[in-house]
């Protein structure tokens, strides 16, 4: 997570996806629930860091947009690694689980 993430707000998703599991059994569906959640952050970030890229791309700050571009595709790199965690997986696990 990044400085300008959700991480440590109320309304992060990974937070309240793991406060809503807190005290039941760890299972891969909450596994999966856990994934999607932070899957969700990234998406969140990904927007953030493209629209921020674009405005420094706008006003000619080419140093910014390059640290931004360089952010941006790491957070779409652990989105991708997330989904692949996903499907190779913890969804299989968890509707075999079902
Ligand atoms: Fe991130």
């Amino acid at each position: 997570m990044s400085a300008i993430g959700l991480n440590g707000h109320s309304n992060c998703p990974t937070a309240l996806t793991n406060s809503r599991l807190s005290g039941r059994k760890r299972t891969w569906s909450s596994g999966a629930a856990l994934v999607g959640a932070a899957q969700a952050v990234e998406h969140y970030e990904i927007a953030r860091y493209g629209t921020l890229k674009a405005w420094a791309l706008e006003l000619g700050l080419d140093d910014a947009a390059s640290l931004l571009e360089t952010t941006l595709k790491e957070e779409e790199d652990t989105d991708h690694q997330l989904s692949e965690l996903a499907v190779k997986l913890i969804n299989q696990k968890a509707e075999a689980a079902e």
